[in-house]
């Protein structure tokens, strides 16, 4: 197959107005993220206004926060809180170039933003997905311009991972994928063009790499020694950390769907789904000297 690559940028439109469907904690990330570097007005969105409010909140107060800690001038901060707002109205992205959706994964709720966002977007906007495991070709396969769509995915946390995952299908047009790399290369993010294959690139490595400790554990082996086992090589974080940042939740769904796709290459843990069913968000912990030790509460899901 014809590997899926880098457009001619000069076929690049300029991005005037961002749209961010969802606005939990990857949404308010990739808000934040597009008002810094592209310095235009970006609109959040949500199912409620008790969501949308939280989400548009978060972001004002990280805002805050990296004000207070002087990454930037107060007059800079003021300028990024003007542009992230947020509508529950899809009226407000009538205008929008570059709307990205980060809701929820699951194939049905992206399919009916899409098609709620082709009914008022312009006709030349991108429509971008966030998605980390998600076919894209099944999401846009309902659209009236599928080749406005394209995978842009972006890796935890998403202020410093200069990662970015983008994905044709193959219905998207040159047009598009030139819009979003040069959103991309603006985004200060390197970017690697993929082809819409199960979790693209990165998430396969990820979950294997992942799967086998989770695997080892499950064997037996202590949560804690196993966790520890790669410290000596110096990774930023260890594995049941990387875990927790990327969620079990999401960190199950991709396993499932790799599972799906390559039953003989991909295994879902039984103890991971215990942990996820049990609404575990916090996997690791700290002592007081600093050590990093698997929640005991964690420790006795593992079975
Ligand atoms: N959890 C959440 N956020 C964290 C964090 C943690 N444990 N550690 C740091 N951060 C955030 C900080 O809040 C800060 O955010 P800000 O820029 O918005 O203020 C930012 O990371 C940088 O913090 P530091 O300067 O303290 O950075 P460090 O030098 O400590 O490095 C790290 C932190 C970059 C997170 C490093 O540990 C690392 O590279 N870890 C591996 C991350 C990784 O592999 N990510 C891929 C996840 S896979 C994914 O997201 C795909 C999805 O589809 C599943």
């Amino acid at each position: 197959r014809k590997p899926a690559g880098a457009p001619d940028p000069s076929l690049a439109r300029a991005v005037t107005k961002v749209g961010v469907i969802g606005a939990g904690l990857m949404a308010g990330q990739i808000a934040l993220l597009f008002a810094q570097r592209l310095h235009v007005p970006v609109v959040l969105t949500d199912v409620d206004q008790a969501r949308l409010d939280k989400g548009v909140a978060g972001v004002h107060r990280k805002i805050a926060d990296r004000a207070a800690q002087r990454k930037m001038t107060p007059d800079e901060a003021n300028r990024l809180t003007a542009l992230v707002t947020g509508s529950l109205d899809y009226q407000a992205f009538s205008d929008a170039d570059f709307v990205i959706e980060a809701v929820f994964e699951e194939l049905g709720a992206k399919k009916e933003v899409f098609a709620r966002l082709e009914q008022v977007i312009p006709a030349d906007a991108v429509l971008a997905t966030n998605t980390s495991s998600l076919s894209i070709t099944a999401m846009s396969a309902d659209l009236q311009h599928p080749e406005r769509v394209i995978g842009f995915h972006f890796f935890n946390p998403i202020s410093v991972m200069p990662l970015l995952e983008i994905v044709r299908t193959a219905a998207t047009s040159d047009g598009t994928a030139a819009t979003a790399l040069s959103v991309a290369k603006t985004l200060k993010k390197g970017p690697i063009f993929t082809s819409d294959s199960p979790a693209f690139v990165v998430n396969r490595l990820l979950t294997r790499f992942m799967g086998e400790i989770i695997a080892a554990i499950d064997e037996g082996t202590d949560p804690a020694v196993a966790d520890a086992a790669l410290a000596p090589l110096g990774l930023p974080m260890t594995p049941i950390m990387l875990l927790q940042l990327v969620g079990p939740a999401v960190a199950l769904h991709v396993t499932e769907t790799l599972h799906e796709a390559f039953p003989d290459r991909f295994t879902v843990s039984e103890n991971l789904r215990r942990i996820v069913d049990a609404g575990a968000r916090t996997l690791v912990s700290w002592t007081e000297t600093g050590q990093q030790i698997l929640d005991p509460d964690i420790a006795a899901l593992w079975q």
